[in-house]
């Protein structure tokens, strides 16, 4: 374990398992429909999770990225600006937007708000973590990987300035690390 680390949350063979559990629900879902659903990465973070989760779907999907930054506007709900846009048209399809974590869930309610916008289908969500303590909008994640406590987390995916996204556990950051 990297000295940065005070405990870890989610192991690596629990993250591959989990998403062979989420792969088969979701498969199993979506099997009847026409077209495979579009999975919508949000950058970076759910790299790591899209990149293990589509070795358990058993259809066939297709997958873009999206990068959207979250600012407080001047009202109190955050705002969310687009820095990289989908290259898929989405018009009439069923999309599964994948996330690394639900916070507050201010950016999956955003993402979801824009995507039904630009003509999608349907839109759900599938998240690797869900901090529910923390939510402040009304949104929950159709597919959760795991639920965890209140804490600033790091690894598969998530990092601290840029950092420890490819630690390939979740785990605890250290207080001292950050403070
Ligand atoms: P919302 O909009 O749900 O934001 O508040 C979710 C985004 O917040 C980031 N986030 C974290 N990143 N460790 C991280 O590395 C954490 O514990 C954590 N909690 C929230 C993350 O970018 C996520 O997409
Ligand atoms: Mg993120």
């Amino acid at each position: 374990m990297q000295n940065v680390i005070e405990r870890v949350l989610v192991t690596r063979e629990e993250i591959e398992k989990r998403c062979d559990e989420l792969g088969k629900e979701i498969s199993e879902a979506y099997k009847q429909d026409k077209e495979a659903p579009l999975l919508v990465a949000l950058l970076k973070g759910s790299v790591p999770f899209l990149s293990e989760l589509i070795k358990h779907i058993d259809l066939d999907i297709q997958f873009d990225f999206m990068n959207v930054s979250s600012y407080q506007g001047t009202q109190s709900v955050g705002d969310v600006k687009i820095l990289k846009d989908l290259d898929i048209s989405i018009k009439d399809r069923r999309i599964l937007l994948v996330e690394d974590i639900v916070d507050t869930g201010r950016t999956l309610k955003k993402v979801t708000q824009l995507l039904m916008n630009k003509g999608a289908a349907d839109v759900k969500v599938v998240a690797l973590l869900d901090k529910p303590e923390r939510r402040v909008v009304d949104i929950e994640a159709d597919y959760i990987g795991f639920t965890i406590p209140d804490e600033f987390v790091v690894g598969f995916g998530l990092d601290y300035n840029e950092h420890y996204r490819c630690f390939p556990y979740v785990g605890v950051l250290k207080k001292e690390v950050y403070k």
